[in-house]
């Protein structure tokens, strides 16, 4: 199995299996709401697209942010927390970089898989299973690298010990370099701009940087006009 890394969703790479990170905070927060009892979560890159969703199917909870604060007039925003409990059965979520990063991996990819530190191992089981070579698909911050992303991808190359290109060697090598995944996300772009943005939330950080605590796999089922539909 090879297995490749592209920092942002804007670089060149394509595999039979895509895993998509935005651990701070989109992914964590798609794996929370279906492990909390959503039963389908759509992603779609722009404000317009899941409001005009929600529109089509007539229900769902509007959630999401831009700039890490919550969108005017949505249900909820981007904060894992915010979804320990369902608050309808259909999630419509659009945020700044993770769900155009989904959106990106879904017409590239074979299958998808939403990763996050929280299910961590869950993931790579479902990836070594499906024995397809993989592209780990980072959200990073509006077309460039960040930090945290960059561990997750990191982690999950460590756990498939397959073939790695130099992106995921790269990315394995950093997981070294730092104490803990806390401490590499609290110095990534996307923790600083949560802290300065929304200082209020600086709890999600922690909550992020949780290993293996969910064992779903949440899993791209189709796309919904422009949107990427997710389910386990
Ligand atoms: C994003 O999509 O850029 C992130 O999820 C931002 C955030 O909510 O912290």
């Amino acid at each position: 199995m090879h297995v490749d890394v592209v920092f942002t969703p804007d670089e060149t790479g394509a595999a039979p299996t895509g895993i998509v990170i935005d651990v701070i905070r989109a992914t964590s927060t798609i794996c929370q709401a279906l492990a909390s009892g959503y039963e389908r979560v759509f992603c779609a890159a722009e404000v317009e697209e899941a409001r005009a969703l929600r529109e089509a199917l007539g229900e769902g909870v509007l959630g999401g942010e831009r700039n890490a604060v919550a969108i005017t007039g949505f249900d909820l925003g981007n904060s894992p927390r915010e979804y320990l409990e369902p608050a309808g059965t259909t999630l419509i979520l659009s945020t700044t970089n993770g769900t155009r990063a989904v959106v990106t991996a879904a017409r590239r990819c074979e299958r998808v898989f939403i990763a996050s530190l929280l299910n961590l191992e869950a993931v790579v089981e479902a990836a070594r299973a499906a024995g397809d070579d993989v592209v780990v698909v980072c959200a990073g911050v509006q077309g460039t690298m960040n930090l945290d992303d960059t561990f997750v991808a990191g982690r999950i190359a460590e756990l498939l010990a397959g073939e790695r290109t130099d992106a995921a060697e790269a990315a394995a090598r950093l997981v070294g370099t730092w104490s803990g995944a806390e401490e590499a996300f609290r110095a990534s772009l996307s923790g600083r701009n949560l802290l300065q943005n929304a200082p209020h939330l600086e709890e999600d950080i922690a909550f992020c940087a949780r290993e293996s605590a969910l064992e779903v796999v949440p899993r791209l089922v189709g796309i919904r006009d422009s949107a990427a539909e997710i389910s386990l």
